[in-house]
């Protein structure tokens, strides 16, 4: 797949179809994706938890406000930060540059993906919920699964964001 489409046409994907587990193999392949993703000071401070197991999904469904596809989906992995790990506090970014790695990856391979935000409001709770050591902040939830529905591709360059030189 062309590198620009996969960029433009993956879309957050909150329809999946019932039953379907992405296979462990692409898992373990968008993944590999996430890990390539740049870190500060190479600390490459993730950490991944995969989640298949009904009654987790459910309850993730159940404490998040705006996961409530994430049974449908069969998979959501927990994208996590382990914050001793991290330098000089630039875990999370790390993390989230993983994650869109980790997005595209599964859109390439013909899976729909949607990031569920758990850092900064809710990373406690959902260190509970998942029982991650104590070191490990979770900073969100990437569903996994084969998407239902399709979406276009919006236009969003906005010339009035770019600036050259001088704002
Ligand atoms: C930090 C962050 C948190 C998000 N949290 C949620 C969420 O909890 N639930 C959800 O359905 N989508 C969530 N999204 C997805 C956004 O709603 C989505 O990216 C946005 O609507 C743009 O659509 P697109 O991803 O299809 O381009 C989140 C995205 C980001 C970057």
């Amino acid at each position: 797949m062309e590198f620009f489409n996969v960029l433009k046409e993956r879309r957050s994907i909150r329809h999946y179809e019932e039953g379907f587990i992405v296979p462990f193999e692409d898992i373990k392949k968008i993944i590999e994706a996430g890990m390539y993703a740049p870190s500060a000071m190479r600390r490459f401070p993730w950490e991944f938890l995969v989640i298949t197991d009904q009654v987790l999904l459910q309850k993730i469904e159940k404490e998040h406000k705006y996961a409530s596809f994430a049974s449908s989906a069969g998979v959501m992995i927990a994208v996590c930060e382990k914050e001793s790990v991290s330098h000089a506090g630039m875990g999370v970014i790390d993390v989230a540059m993983a994650s869109q790695n980790m997005m595209l990856a599964a859109y390439a391979l013909g899976y729909g993906s949607c990031f569920c935000g758990v850092y900064p409001e809710t990373h406690e709770k959902f260190a509970d919920v998942l029982q991650v050591p104590k070191d490990v902040r979770v900073i969100g939830l990437i569903s996994l699964g084969k998407a239902i529905e399709t979406k276009g591709v919006p236009e969003r360059y906005d010339e009035l964001k770019v600036h050259v030189n001088r704002w």
